[in-house]
């Protein structure tokens, strides 16, 4: 244990928040999280920089109207040169990097389709899709070699549910799914300049796809959700621009794909190590919403995001000035001892479980609904399939903070 994760060590907020860059640090962010905490459940890192731990704090924050996600004028305003990079200026175009009115437009222009509703009668081309994915595990693992069950699976359904709403072809899926993977380091920020340069290539080969496929649907209409966006672009530009279709094709394909992997990923290797919770997978039919909810406390994809104050402000008992920035760190929210008994229990039986994992207020994660649908039919059919599923090397997290997760997952299918 270093000084910095030591619970008897009083660390310096600088220091530990510091630690989070670090691949050391984001292996285990957890105890980093605690030596934060211990400096309050708001605290200010630096003048103009406010970090939140706190389940409560978190919350009210994202629920603030008077707070703000970074947006295009936000980038302007912190990061010179931002524009220069085509992976950021995508994602502005988009609700997730936008504020009222442009944001409660935009929503509403895809909200339509990932309306609890809408989500439940996916259910079957879900669990088609599934079981499609495991007869392949089986064909590829029959003769008893390792399979990745993160390339395999936990990444593979994601991007195919959400490839057949939008009306992607399916032959593209593994490339949209490389693609989405590279240009999602941007939401890690200008930390590394070579993996930026990357994210743009990716951003620009996805954006000349999507502009040919706009114009295919056009010619030839589907019934899809490429081809409903690009009516009521064409309809009228003023309630989606062109900028703005690309950005929201942009953001279903990202914002959705490696989360609900992680989160798959997470549910099969905690499954793994407990193989009680295997079984209740197996035999429980109520069983996986709640253990679901678990993983999304204890093991969120999305560890942090942020929101800037518009004006000076008054809040979480103290004063914000304008432009201040608010890190909201929801994996910590997660772990507040005030709101979850003996956080760091992994317990899918809790009551009242509700993390803070895909947000809260205005922005909370449209896609909700689909990623703990995903996550339920997937993780008891992985184990009915497979009961004698066991990881084959320890678990390796990406070298990512925003958006954590386990790399690779190799396991033995065999009984
Ligand atoms: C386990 C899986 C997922 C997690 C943990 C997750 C997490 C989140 C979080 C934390 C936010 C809010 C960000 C903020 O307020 O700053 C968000 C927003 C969003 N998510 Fe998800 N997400 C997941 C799956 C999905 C899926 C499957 C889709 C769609 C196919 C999706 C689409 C979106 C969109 C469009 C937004 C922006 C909403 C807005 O700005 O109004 N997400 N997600």
């Amino acid at each position: 244990m270093s000084r910095l994760t030591d619970p008897g060590e009083q660390v310096s907020l600088k220091e530990a928040f510091a630690e989070l860059g670090t691949a050391r640090g984001r292996q285990d962010p957890y105890p980093l999280y605690e030596a934060i905490r211990n400096h309050g459940a708001a605290a200010w890192l630096k003048p103009g920089r406010l970090v939140v731990t706190g389940y409560e704090e978190c919350d009210r924050a994202l629920r603030d109207t008077r707070l703000h996600v970074q947006d295009a004028a936000g980038y302007d305003a912190t990061s010179p040169g931002w524009r220069d990079h085509s992976s950021l200026r995508a994602f502005t175009s988009s609700m997730l990097y936008s504020n009222p009115p442009d944001h409660t437009r935009l929503r509403a222009v895809a909200g339509f389709a990932f309306t609890p509703p809408k989500i439940r009668r996916l259910r079957s081309v879900v669990e088609e899709m599934a079981d499609r994915l495991l007869d392949r595990m089986a064909r590829l693992g029959a003769d008893g070699s390792p399979v990745d069950l993160i390339a395999e699976y936990a990444s593979r359904l994601p991007v195919a549910v959400i490839s057949a709403m939008l009306g992607f072809p399916e032959e593209d899926q593994v490339w949209f799914r490389d693609m989405a993977s590279t240009v999602a380091v941007s939401t890690d920020g200008f930390g590394d300049p070579a993996a930026l340069e990357r994210a743009d290539r990716a951003m620009d080969d996805m954006t000349a796809y999507f502009t040919d496929l706009v114009d295919r649907r056009r010619r030839d209409p589907r019934d899809d959700l490429v081809t409903l966006l690009t009516q009521t672009h064409d309809d009228d530009p003023r309630r989606l621009g062109h900028d703005e279709l690309m950005g929201t094709l942009m953001v279903l394909l990202t914002a959705g794909f490696e989360t609900t992997s992680f989160l798959i990923g997470h549910g099969a290797m905690l499954a793994m190590e407990r193989s009680s919770l295997a079984g209740r997978l197996r035999t429980e039919p109520d069983f996986a919403p709640a253990y679901v909810e678990e993983i999304l406390r204890f093991e969120p994809p999305v560890h942090v995001t942020s929101r800037w104050a518009a004006a000076d402000t008054e809040l979480l008992g103290t004063s914000v000035p304008a432009g201040s920035r608010l890190t909201l760190i929801l994996a910590a929210a997660n772990r507040d001892p005030r709101r979850f008994a003996d956080p760091a229990r992994f317990d899918p039986d809790r009551p009242d479980n509700r993390p803070l994992s895909f947000g809260a207020g205005g922005h909370f994660c449209l896609g909700a609904p689909l990623a703990r649908l995903e996550a339920a039919l997937a993780l008891p059919r992985l184990f009915a399939r497979f009961p004698g599923l066991t990881a084959t090397k320890p678990p390796v997290y990406r070298d990512r903070w925003v958006v954590r997760g386990l790399d690779t997952l190799p396991v033995a299918i065999a009984a």
